[in-house]
C-alpha cells in the first residue's frame, strides 16, 4: 500500500530557493513512491493582507511551479483549497476543540503577530487548525515539509489525538516527513535567518530569476573570512552555500565528495561553480513554467480535475467528524 503524503504552499509570496529545496523538489523525487495531494493554500495567504489581483495570479503561478517542477498530474492531485469548502468547515470543528494556549504557542503566530498584536487578524491565530483541517481531511499518512513547519504539524497530531479520544476515532494521525539536507535554507545575506518570502531581495534567490540576478544574489552571499571549503555549522553562510551546492548535485553527492572537490580552492571558485549549478538546476523549471503561460486553461483543467478527484475523500472525512461531534 502506498503511503498518501498532503503538503501546501501558501501563495503569499514569489516562491524561492527554500520553498523549492526543502519542499517541492522532495515531493518531486519521492512522487512515484506514494499517493500525492498538492495543495496551493490561498485561504492561509489571506491571514495577513493581499492584493485580490495579486493572490489570483500567484495561486495560478504557483499551480504552473508545481508542474514545471515535474510533478506529474496524473500521480498527483494539484488543487487549490478554497476550491473544496470542507477545508474552512472542518477548521471551525478543530477551532472549537483546540485550547486557545495550544494556538497561541505557535511560533509562527508570535512572531508575525508580534509587531501588531492588535491590528494581526483572528485568522492568524486559526492559521494552524485550518492547517490541521487540510491534513486530516485526506487522512495522510506523511507530511513533507521544511523545517519550519514541524511545530504546525505536531500541533495537528495533538489536535487529531484529542479529537479521537474526546469524540470517534476520525482521524489517523500523520507523521511530519522533513529531510535532514535542505530542511533549513538560510538567507544569503544574513545566513543567520531563514530565506522567506517576506525577508528583503537579496535574502533569497526566487525560482523564476533571471540567470543574471541568480549570478548577483550568489555572488554577494555572506560568507565568512575564513579560507578552506567545509561543511561546518559555525560558518552559516558558507554551510548554506554548500548544502545549495549539494542538494542541486547529482543524487547521492556526499560532503566529503564536495569537500575535496573544492580542497586549495576558495569562496570565489565555490560561488561561480555554484552560479552555473543553480542556473542550469533552475532552468528546466523556468523554461517549463513559461510554456505553461501560454496555456492558461490547461492549468485551470488541472486544479479543477485535482479537486475533483479528493473531494471525495473530504466529504466523507468532514461527514464523520461532523457526525461525532452531534452536529446536523
Ligand atoms: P510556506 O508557504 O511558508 O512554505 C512552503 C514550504 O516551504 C518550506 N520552506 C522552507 N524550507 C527550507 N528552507 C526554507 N528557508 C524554507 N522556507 C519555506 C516550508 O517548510 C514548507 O514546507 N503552513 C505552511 C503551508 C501549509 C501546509 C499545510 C503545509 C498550509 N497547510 C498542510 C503542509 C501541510 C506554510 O506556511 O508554508
Amino acid at each position: 500500500m502506498k503511503k498518501r503524503v498532503f503538503s501546501g504552499i501558501q501563495p503569499s509570496g514569489e516562491m524561492h530557493l527554500g520553498n523549492y529545496l526543502g519542499a517541492i523538489k522532495n515531493w518531486v523525487e519521492a512522487q512515484h513512491d506514494n499517493e500525492n495531494i498538492f495543495c496551493i493554500v490561498d485561504l492561509h495567504a489571506i491571514t495577513v493582507p493581499q492584493d485580490p489581483t495579486t493572490l489570483h495570479r500567484r495561486t495560478r503561478d504557483l499551480a504552473k511551479i508545481y508542474l514545471a517542477a515535474g510533478l506529474d498530474p496524473k500521480r498527483t492531485a494539484i488543487f487549490v483549497q478554497s476550491h473544496i469548502k470542507e477545508h474552512t468547515e472542518l477548521a471551525w470543528l478543530f477551532n472549537c476543540v483546540t485550547p486557545l494556549g495550544w494556538a497561541s504557542r505557535m511560533t509562527q503566530y508570535k512572531e508575525k503577530s508580534a509587531e501588531k498584536k492588535e491590528q494581526s487578524s483572528v485568522g492568524l491565530l486559526a492559521y494552524p487548525m485550518l492547517m490541521a483541517a487540510d491534513i486530516l481531511l485526506y487522512q495522510a499518512d506523511g507530511v513533507p515539509v521544511g523545517d519550519d513547519q514541524k511545530q504546525h504539524v505536531e500541533l495537528t497530531r495533538d489536535i487529531a489525538e484529542k479529537f479521537n479520544r474526546e469524540y470517534a476515532p476520525v482521524f489517523k494521525i500523520p507523521e511530519p516527513w522533513i529531510r535532514g539536507e535542505g530542511a533549513r535554507i538560510m538567507a544569503l545575506d544574513e545566513p543567520t535567518k531563514k530565506m522567506s518570502k517576506s525577508g528583503g531581495p537579496s535574502n533569497a534567490i526566487l525560482l523564476l530569476d533571471s540567470p543574471e540576478v541568480i549570478k548577483s544574489r550568489i555572488m554577494k552571499a555572506t560568507t565568512d573570512s575564513g579560507r578552506d571549503i567545509k561543511f561546518e555549522a559555525e560558518r552559516p553562510g558558507l554551510y548554506n552555500l554548500l548544502t545549495i551546492y549539494q542538494l542541486f548535485s547529482p543524487a547521492g553527492t556526499t560532503q566529503e565528495q564536495i569537500e575535496a572537490h573544492f580542497v586549495g580552492q576558495g569562496y570565489g571558485t565555490l560561488k561561480k561553480e555554484l552560479v552555473e549549478l543553480v542556473i542550469e538546476g533552475l532552468r528546466p523549471l523556468r523554461e517549463n513554467f513559461n510554456q505553461l503561460s501560454a496555456d492558461p486553461c490547461y492549468v485551470e483543467d488541472i486544479l479543477k480535475d485535482g479537486a475533483d478527484r479528493i473531494r471525495p475523500i473530504a466529504e466523507t472525512t468532514y461527514k464523520a467528524a461532523k457526525e461525532a461531534m452531534g452536529l446536523g
